[in-house]
């Protein structure tokens, strides 16, 4: 895969699917910057990824100010933005009539306003660089539903059209969108729901089992790389064909 030396900036990459995402990329030797709300679990990850070399700094995508701040110390650090994940995201579920607008908002302002924060930015640096690939966290969730997410669902649904939206109105910069739209991943959010449910989703899928964060990190690879350079508003699922 051609990543080599291509400055990639993950969010909510302290652990999970980013964490593995950022592992990936490293291996491939790009340049990243992993971002997330603390530092401390960032610090950490940075010293289990030893023999690779990658930057951490603190980001909250819903904190506009905060976004700015920091892609402008990436951009005067390396002169440049490659690849952006838009990889934060959050769970707060609860049934349509249990729902508090404070769930609403939690994940919607994460999950959705989050990345569209992100990727305004950084489709500046990008127009100006005439280049540049945003890869978006979408979910199998986004595409058919499910039950108690309504605010995970709308969210995720969101960015898909969002990336397909995007695709459209950057292309002529040379800058490519896409989604990547998982099943269950075995992660710190799914670790929270019941094993019952668990247990459903791995019987969905044909392969009978939960994916694994790599099966994620591997689909931004290849999107991220010049072998994908005539893939944009793609939404490319990895879910172990669970949905058909
Ligand atoms: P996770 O819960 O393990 O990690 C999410 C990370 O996002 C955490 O490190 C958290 O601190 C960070 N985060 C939360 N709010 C943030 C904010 N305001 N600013 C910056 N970072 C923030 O989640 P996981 O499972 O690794 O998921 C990663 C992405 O993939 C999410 O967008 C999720 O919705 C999506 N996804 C996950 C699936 C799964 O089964 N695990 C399935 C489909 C999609």
């Amino acid at each position: 895969m051609t990543v080599k030396n291509k400055v990639v900036l993950i969010t909510g990459a302290a652990r999970g699917i980013g964490a593995a995402t950022a592992k990936r990329f490293l291996e491939e030797e790009a340049i990243v910057i992993l971002t997330d709300l603390e530092m401390e679990p960032l610090r950490k990850l940075q010293k289990e990824l030893n023999g690779h070399t990658s930057e951490v700094m603190t980001m909250n995508v819903a904190d506009r100010t905060n976004v700015k701040t920091q892609l402008q110390a990436i951009i005067d650090k390396h002169g440049r933005l490659d690849v952006v994940i838009n990889n934060a995201g959050v769970t707060a579920d609860a049934t349509l009539g249990k729902m508090t607008d404070e769930q609403w908002d939690l994940v919607l302002t994460v999950n959705l306003k989050g990345a569209f924060i992100v990727g305004q930015a950084a489709s500046e640096q990008m127009k100006k660089q005439k280049s540049g690939v945003i890869l978006n966290a979408a979910s199998i969730v986004g595409l058919y539903g499910n039950f108690g997410q309504s605010n995970y669902a709308a969210s995720k649904g969101g960015l898909i059209t969002m990336t397909k939206t995007w695709a459209k109105e950057l292309g002529k910069y040379n800058i490519r969108v896409n989604a990547v739209a998982p099943g269950f991943i075995e992660t710190e959010m799914t670790a929270k729901m019941p094993d019952k449910i668990l247990t459903h989703m791995k019987n969905q899928s044909p392969l009978k089992r939960l994916g694994q964060p790599e099966d994620i990190a591997n689909a931004y690879v290849f999107l991220a790389s010049d072998q994908a350079a005539f893939i944009s508003g793609a939404v490319l699922s990895v879910d172990g064909a669970a949905h058909i």
